[in-house]
């Protein structure tokens, strides 16, 4: 596809792969970026119109409902964004890039998934998604869809963030090790959606499968955080039963790559290299943050002496 002159809408974009697309686009021309207030995805007739009046040629779409347990208690909202959202945006953008998830497998795989296995989600969220995922192939002229997994970033909910927080909190902590998957640093999602965007062919409809290399279960994970962050938090595993959530995920959701690297002839670093870089980045937020609190502070000292 022609890229370079188009207009590229980026739904969610304050979401974790849209903020690390900004980061990378920045102010570039013809680039629109939206939030849930400035366009609900969810409402069609919002769609249409944003989608007319700026002459948009191709959409990626990073806004969804992520919420993988409370959506068990919200189907329909779940489906209004992950689904019908997704659907109104194939249909009036065309031309888009659509993020789905490896919650639309069950789990029951011993070998990475192809994109063209066997769908059986085990959730509300992971049903939403692959919905989604069919509604674009069928609306969309040119559809790419990047099922990706366990995304985190410098930024936003994730687990590493999450782990970080607990970790200076406590000095033991469980988690599960028999659900294996590979972490996905959204800053790598958002480079290969960059480099693979001038390669896309006019007209195709395809399935891809984006993580970082390497296969850990959230336990390694856990360890790998404490490790990189040089934090003493002892981490202990457990099993899936011990630690019992609202929705259930697949037990092994590893997915298979070749495609995406092949077709575009991409490079994807293996995760613990991705996840010390995301940690160099918060701990330096961090610091810079402290420091500014402090400059603040004698500031305030000096005032309140004068
Ligand atoms: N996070 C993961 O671990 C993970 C794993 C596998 C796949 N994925 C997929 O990867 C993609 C990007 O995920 P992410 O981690 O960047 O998600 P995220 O951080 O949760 O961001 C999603 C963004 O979508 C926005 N949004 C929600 N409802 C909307 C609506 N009706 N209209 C417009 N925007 C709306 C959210 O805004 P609010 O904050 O206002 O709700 C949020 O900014 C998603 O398709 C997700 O399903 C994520």
């Amino acid at each position: 596809m022609e890229t370079a002159k188009a207009n590229v809408l980026i739904t969610g974009s304050k979401g974790q792969l849209g903020t690390e697309l900004r980061k990378r686009l920045g102010g570039k021309e013809g680039i629109f970026y939206t939030d849930r207030e400035e366009l609900d995805i969810t409402d069609e007739q919002a769609v249409k119109s944003y989608i007319t009046n700026n002459q948009i040629d191709l959409v990626i779409n990073c806004a969804a409902y992520t919420a993988v347990d409370r959506a068990e208690d919200e189907p329909a909202l779940a489906d209004a964004i992950n689904h019908l959202g997704a659907k109104y945006l194939a249909k009036y953008g065309r031309n888009i890039i659509h993020i789905s998830t490896d919650y639309v497998f069950d789990g029951t795989n011993h070998l990475p998934y192809k994109s063209e296995d066997r769908t059986n989600p085990v959730s509300v969220y992971g049903s939403t998604k692959l919905a989604g995922e069919q509604a674009v192939l069928a609306e969309a002229q040119t559809g790419l869809i990047i099922r990706t997994a366990w995304v985190y970033a410098a930024e936003g909910r994730n687990f590493v963030r999450t782990m970080l927080r607990l970790g200076k909190e406590r000095e033991k902590l469980t988690v599960v090790a028999d659900q294996v998957g590979s972490p996905t640093h959204a800053g790598d999602l958002a480079q290969a959606i960059i480099e693979l965007l001038p390669q896309i062919k006019s007209g195709t409809k395809v399935l891809y499968h984006y993580t970082n290399e390497g296969v850990c279960s959230w336990y390694d994970f856990a360890t790998a955080i404490m490790e990189e962050s040089g934090l003493g938090c002892q981490i202990e595993p457990i099993e899936t039963w011990q630690y019992p959530t609202k929705a259930r995920r697949p037990a092994y959701s590893v997915l298979n790559k070749t495609g995406i690297k092949q077709d575009f002839n991409l490079t994807i670093r293996h995760w613990r290299e991705a996840l010390r870089d995301c940690i160099r980045e918060i701990q330096a937020k961090a610091e810079e943050k402290k420091q500014m609190e402090e400059k603040e502070q004698e500031k305030q000292t000096k005032e309140a002496g004068q």
